[in-house]
């Protein structure tokens, strides 16, 4: 195991001690949103920053021009543009596992070949030996090459998988889906039996694929879950009558609907499906770090090579983005800091993202584990406590949804809700109803809501509008609720790919402020010990009489109620 380097004590630097002067000083002073756009007509221009296909509007976040330097030299002092170097170079930043951090590799183009020795071997080359393999069986099973058992040609894809295996192809997937020119593709993630049972429904077995993705290929769901479509397949297969009952035609039409995605190919091979039909990759890839690393094979399958290059087109950009602009004018870094002061010291309990896009309704989920299990840690990485809070809590839903759900508590709730809105210029379905251009008026809302957020309404405002006075203070909006808008051209691969990255960078940022290993997931492994303990005891009662009372008060439970 490398030597570990102690993260810097972020809390007992000069620079947390300027911004908490800053901050306290500020809050002295009183924050207000309306005085700082009325005082600085360039504040827009000095907020707003251009990347590639994405513009981004910080004005109307609770900053002035001193807490974003004041931010940036933190950020320096925590030793973010460090590490962030190191991981670019796929050092082993993640000590906890001892492992290279390299998915910034994933989306290097083959004119990099060569110039990445990760853990001793070509990086570069062994991510294009897998794409080029991947596309070349895409290509197969798209022009009808590849068929089934029965030689029908292959129209539906199941990917099985969890968390990393699974968030990110499926947001991937309904983002773009009007891109779609292969296969559909279905997703199932939980061990719920429902989730299984209701994909399988209407699913022709003959002319559908599935495919197991797992890095680990011991994740219970998973296995389960691939177990479970075996049998369906199978079964569904031989009760049509299209095999026989011989363990050959299994061993055929396993080969023929089963591929699997793994780091683990001799588990792979364990569970029947042939190594030839798998895709890897590697140690250095961290579960919610791999959607674009065979982990989307669905999606090559789905939208082609073409369409996928240009995702880890936009991935790629917003990586040297990231590791070549200066932090000044580094929106990446600029907005990690942000959640930081959010976070650190107005001590703002969650943070929202809220896409106006419809297509992006899977993309809160991903940033969830993409955030959540990444910073959700007590431990810095070299084994000592943090010394402040740590993990973002994410959430969100498409906006106009979100409106008309819980947008009540961001706009007059007594805890503020940084949020992202994400929106773009250009949608894919453009409808006109009875004259109106129908997005023209979702973006209005998009715009609507940051507008209302920052700069409120004042009592005599509401006064003005003729309220009664007994019903004034409900109709205030105190405004100063911070947020930042990210307006695209249009929510296409290259785009989707740029909004993912910079979400990993921004993690990246915040756990190496935090001191944190990012890219470690101790915290899921108790309660999957636990289950595999407690699964006993559900039948058995000597089992059951080493549990704790309260496990074993719901399992009485569920023994007196199972039907
Ligand atoms: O939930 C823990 C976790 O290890 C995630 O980090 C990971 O994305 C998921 O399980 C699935 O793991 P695997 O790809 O090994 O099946």
């Amino acid at each position: 195991m490398a030597d570990i380097v102690a993260p810097v004590d972020i809390t007992a630097t000069p620079e947390w001690k300027a911004l908490q002067d800053h901050f306290d000083a500020l809050q002295a002073e009183g924050i207000s949103l309306k005085d700082w756009f009325a005082a600085d007509p360039d504040r827009v221009a000095k907020f707003s920053y251009d990347v590639n296909d994405l513009y981004f509007d910080l004005s109307k976040n609770l900053v002035t021009d001193e807490t974003v330097k004041l931010l940036l030299d933190l950020c320096r002092a925590a030793g973010v543009e460090e590490r962030r170097d190191a991981m670019y170079a796929g050092e082993h930043i993640n000590p906890t596992e001892d492992r290279a951090v390299f998915h910034t590799g994933l989306r290097r183009p083959k004119s990099d070949i060569g110039k990445f020795i990760v853990d001793g071997k070509d990086a570069i080359a062994d991510v294009h030996e897998v794409l080029d393999k991947m596309y070349a069986f895409a290509d197969r099973v798209r022009n009808g090459e590849w068929k089934g058992v029965t030689g029908k040609k292959i129209e539906n894809v199941m990917s099985i998988g969890i968390g990393g295996s699974d968030l990110g192809p499926v947001m991937i997937y309904e983002a773009l889906k009007p891109f779609r020119t292969g296969p559909a593709c279905r997703f199932t993630s939980n061990i719920d039996p429902n989730d299984i049972g209701e994909k399988v429904k209407g699913l022709d077995p003959e002319t559908t694929l599935i495919i197991v993705v797992s890095k680990t290929f011991t994740t219970l769901e998973t296995i389960t879950n691939a177990k479970m479509a075996r049998w369906w397949l199978i079964d569904a297969l031989r009760k049509a009558g299209a095999i026989d009952d011989s363990p050959e035609k299994e061993a055929e039409a396993i080969a023929k609907h089963f591929v699997a995605v793994s780091t683990n190919l001799e588990l792979v091979a364990d569970f029947g499906i042939d190594p030839v039909n798998a895709f890897g990759f590697w140690s250095w890839v961290g579960g919610r770090f791999s959607t674009d690393s065979a982990v989307g094979l669905s999606l090559i399958l789905a939208y082609g090579k073409e369409r996928f290059e240009e995702l880890l087109g936009g991935f790629h950009d917003m990586d040297l983005y990231f590791q070549e602009t200066p932090l000044e004018k580094n929106v990446v870094a600029i907005m990690a800091m942000i959640n930081i002061w959010y976070n650190n010291f107005f001590k703002f309990e969650t943070h929202a993202v809220l896409p106006y896009n419809q297509y992006l309704h899977r993309f809160p989920a991903y940033l969830q584990q993409l955030t959540m299990e990444s910073n959700g840690k007590s431990v810095r990485w070299d084994g000592s406590p943090v010394l402040c809070g740590t993990g973002e809590i994410f959430w969100g839903e498409p906006g106009t949804n979100g409106q008309h759900a819980f947008y009540q508590l961001i706009h007059q709730g007594t805890k503020p809700v940084p949020s992202d809105f994400i929106a773009f210029a250009n949608t894919a379905n453009a409808i006109q109803c009875e004259g109106q251009d129908v997005h023209e008026l979702f973006l209005s809302n998009f715009l609507a809501q940051t507008k209302a957020l920052a700069f409120g309404k004042t009592a005599d405002e509401v006064r003005a509008e003729g309220t009664p006075e007994q019903i004034v203070p409900a109709r205030v909006f105190e405004g100063n609720r911070p947020t930042t808008s990210i307006f695209g051209i249009e929510l296409n691969p290259h785009s989707l790919g740029e909004l993912i990255a910079l979400y990993e960078h921004i993690v990246f940022t915040e756990g190496v402020v935090w001191g944190i290993d990012s890219f470690d997931q101790w915290g899921v492994e108790l309660g999957k010990q636990l289950a595999k303990q407690i699964l006993p005891a559900i039948h058995d009662d000597e089992a059951l009489a080493g549990q704790d009372a309260s496990t074993k008060a719901l399992i009485e439970f569920y023994r007196a109620n199972r039907k």
